[in-house]
């Protein structure tokens, strides 16, 4: 026992002395490559037994029982042994100090864990799901929403986040289109910067910063069919131009850490794909933090078929870049026998140690590994006022007005009585949306909810279920028509249920539910003035409904603040101004239907709709039902004046935007350009621009956008990227469809 104890305290002294310097992880730009830590990083590793090592490189789950998280008695053991490196799924304070406490005493050399969780639209305050965010075009209202995510996050004892997911998506059969920013690359980029830089902050090693992850590294949101986790297969042109940048643009942002997807890449799955996650990841981009698999994705290579056993999946996923695997224990079994069959090296654990330890560094939790364990934090900086009124006010943001025949919305002032209608209209647990991290589905604010207290005293507010999201039901039709007809303004809340989008949720029909649309007529009939409100985490088809209904606000998943956000845009406490950053189709048969395609050799033309061998279909337009960057106002707003002008490798844009109708508002002035001719295709258009002005009623505002020569580069079949002299089409205006067009040359 004697020698025990002598070994732990001397294991002990060592950390002690090795990271004790306190200023060092308060130094603003601390860094864990500084010369004194890497140093002192390289002589923990030196210190390391072989367990020791391979446990830095495991993540694992705790559970959540009803009093709250829960680790398996296992993982406990293995923390004891300093053979885990990170759990998962753990937070508050006292839950994750019981644990980090066993890393940083019990174990011999005391490595700190890292706590990570899915905060992926908030912790405790919900903001909207992603995607809707992304409708706000707000970049720094989205970097702001993060912020406030990694505050709340951090105050339970967080510190590394499996966000922001970058994934490009055009299919909308694909659940998880809701956790991204949408179809467009450019966009996709700018917003994948901004909530990198709200989580990390500044300065990592504070205590209101998180490590960000990027994901699903890479393309996992072009998965055939839309149907979760199915095979990936593209030109690496496609790759590089459509899919990657995104991630390059976290990278590029800093972020910390990089998630392996479950796809295979053109036969290659990621989690295994060593020209991904080594030659282009880390040689190419110079991505400095440490790449994590997603949930048992090196287990799963069995099930790709590129691994014979689980040891195998280990070797091929290390030798690949994979420095830690999540929950799949893989390199806990495996890879102390494949070190002594010489199948890996010892120089590439080190490797993979290295990078977590560094990360650990970064954060601060050698120098305190109780730094995010902060009891009064965690109760002064949760769901704070202005936690609460920055969600209200993305809600609003979120929210994108797709129709308002008859000036329907805003809710007329005089109205007496308003009837909320429909399966979604007073659903506290469906206003989250999915991957709701911490959120409390009770402390959400429902459309009735929201309305009711907007309406205010004077006006009798009332609800009807009418129908069930996904059934056919029709039992409480009757009641719901009797309600509208005898109501002054109807409010239809219609769309999917929160579990209907995210992981593991691919639709093939995508138009609403159930018996929405039959309600929805049944309503509609009574006359009365209706104005639909979506809830949904996906583009819907709702073709059926758009020809019936007068007007439709989409609103995705508000989130905690869901019903106030939605009922100031109502009430038109706030003028609309999202824009979809996603194609909604007419039906699943246009799918994949996106801006931004090819023109084909065979391109159908307006001009001549009759023409039968051109690239259309016999029993639908080709047109989208909403195109990209779609949303409307409860204002007007017109353009003129495009002036574009080549000034060496400069060009200019000039555009006048005028509010013509009487309320103020904002409106998002979106740039594209088209490469009329290139050595490849090149698509129809591309954003490459926006601007979000607010015009007072009757105001005329002169906008410009300056673009460069590198901003009309692409990629070309031998990867590399450069701009081609010629003629450009610049098009600006209100959405990816209805713009003002000049042609340039540019030499
Ligand atoms: C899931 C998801 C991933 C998430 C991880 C941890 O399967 O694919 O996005 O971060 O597991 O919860």
């Amino acid at each position: 026992m004697q020698h025990f104890f002598q070994f732990r305290l001397a294991g002990f002294l060592f950390i002690a002395l090795l990271f004790s310097s306190r200023n060092m992880a308060q130094s603003t730009q601390m860094s864990a490559q500084a010369p004194d830590n890497k140093a002192k990083i390289d002589e923990l590793i030196k210190s390391m037994t072989l367990d020791e090592k391979i446990g830095q490189l495991s993540l694992f789950t705790s559970d959540w029982d009803k009093t709250g998280p829960s680790l398996n008695s296992n993982y406990k053991k293995l923390i004891r042994k300093g053979e885990v490196g990170a759990i998962f799924n753990a937070y508050t304070v006292d839950y994750v100090r019981d644990l980090q406490r066993i890393a940083v005493e019990d174990s011999r050399l005391k490595i700190p864990l890292i706590f990570g969780y899915d905060v992926i639209h908030g912790h405790r305050t919900i903001f909207p799901i992603p995607l809707g965010q992304a409708c706000s075009w707000d970049l720094a209202a989205i970097e702001h929403a993060e912020r406030i995510a990694a505050i709340e996050a951090t105050a339970e004892g967080i510190n590394w986040t499996f966000a922001p997911m970058v994934d490009i998506a055009r299919d909308p059969r694909w659940g998880r289109v809701a956790e991204g920013a949408g179809e467009d690359t450019w966009l996709g980029c700018k917003i994948a910067a901004a909530r990198v830089k709200g989580f990390q902050g500044g300065d990592l090693a504070a205590d209101n910063t998180l490590i960000a992850c990027v994901k699903h590294f890479a393309a996992y949101g072009a998965a055939q069919s839309g149907r979760d986790y199915n095979t990936v297969d593209m030109s690496q042109v496609s790759l590089y131009e459509w899919y990657l940048p995104p991630y390059k643009a976290a990278v590029d942002a800093g972020v910390g850490s990089v998630m392996t997807s479950f796809n295979e890449i053109a036969g290659v799955p990621s989690t295994c794909n060593k020209w991904l996650l080594t030659d282009l990841l880390r040689n190419d981009w110079k991505f400095n933090g440490f790449v994590v698999t997603d949930y048992t994705s090196i287990n799963e290579l069995m099930s790709h078929g590129v691994a014979g056993s689980i040891k195998e999946a280990a070797k091929i996923s290390l030798n690949a870049g994979v420095d830690m695997d999540m929950q799949g224990s893989t390199y806990l079994n495996s890879l102390d026998s494949l070190l002594k069959e010489k199948q890996v090296s010892m120089a590439r654990i080190d490797e993979a140690v290295k990078v977590v330890l560094e990360a650990k560094m970064k954060l601060g939790l050698f120098d305190d590994p109780y730094r995010y364990c902060n009891a009064l934090r965690q109760e002064k900086e949760i769901m704070t006022t202005e936690a609460l009124a920055a969600a209200r006010k993305m809600v609003s943001e979120s929210c994108v007005l797709l129709k308002n025949s008859k000036q329907t919305l805003p809710i007329p002032a005089g109205v007496k009585t308003i009837a909320v209608i429909g399966p979604l209209g007073d659903s506290k647990k469906d206003m989250l949306g999915n991957w709701s991290a911490a959120g409390n589905w009770e402390k959400c604010v429902t459309l009735y909810e929201g309305v009711r207290s907007r309406a205010g005293n004077n006006v009798e507010v009332l609800s009807e279920n009418g129908c069930n999201v996904n059934d056919a039901d029709r039992s409480g039709f009757e009641a719901a028509v009797k309600l509208a007809a005898k109501s002054d303004f109807i409010i239809l809340a219609l769309g999917e249920n929160g579990w209907m989008s995210g992981e593991a949720s691919s639709r093939t029909s995508i138009d609403l539910p159930g018996i929405q649309n039959e309600l929805a007529e049944a309503i509609i009939k009574t006359g009365k003035p209706v104005a639909v409100v979506l809830f949904n985490g996906r583009p819907l088809a709702i073709t059926r409904l758009n020809a019936m209904a007068p007007a439709i606000l989409e609103t995705w998943y508000g989130g905690t603040q869901a019903g106030n956000g939605i009922a100031d845009v109502l009430f038109g406490d706030v003028n609309p101004s999202g824009k979809i950053t996603m194609t909604f189709p007419r039906n699943e048969g246009q799918i994949p239907v996106f801006y931004n395609a090819k023109n084909t050799g065979r391109p159908y033309r307006a001009s001549d709709p009759d023409a039968k061998y051109v690239s259309r279909y016999l029993d639908c337009s080709n047109d989208p039902l909403f195109p990209f960057g779609f949303g409307l106002s409860y204002t007007s707003f017109s353009y003129s004046g495009l002036a574009a002008s080549v000034n060496g490798s400069q060009i200019q844009i000039a555009v006048k935007v005028a509010n013509t109708g009487n309320i103020d508002g904002e409106e998002i002035v979106q740039l594209y350009v088209q490469d009329k001719v290139g050595s490849i295709t090149r698509p129809v258009k591309e954003l490459k621009g926006f601007q979000k002005v607010l015009l007072k009623k009757g105001e005329t505002k002169s906008l410009s956008f300056t673009l460069t020569t590198d901003d009309l580069a692409f990629y070309h079949p031998d990867l590399k990227k450069f701009w081609e002299p010629g003629e450009f089409v610049i098009y600006v205006g209100t959405n990816s469809s209805e713009t003002l067009t000049q042609s340039i040359q540019v030499n």
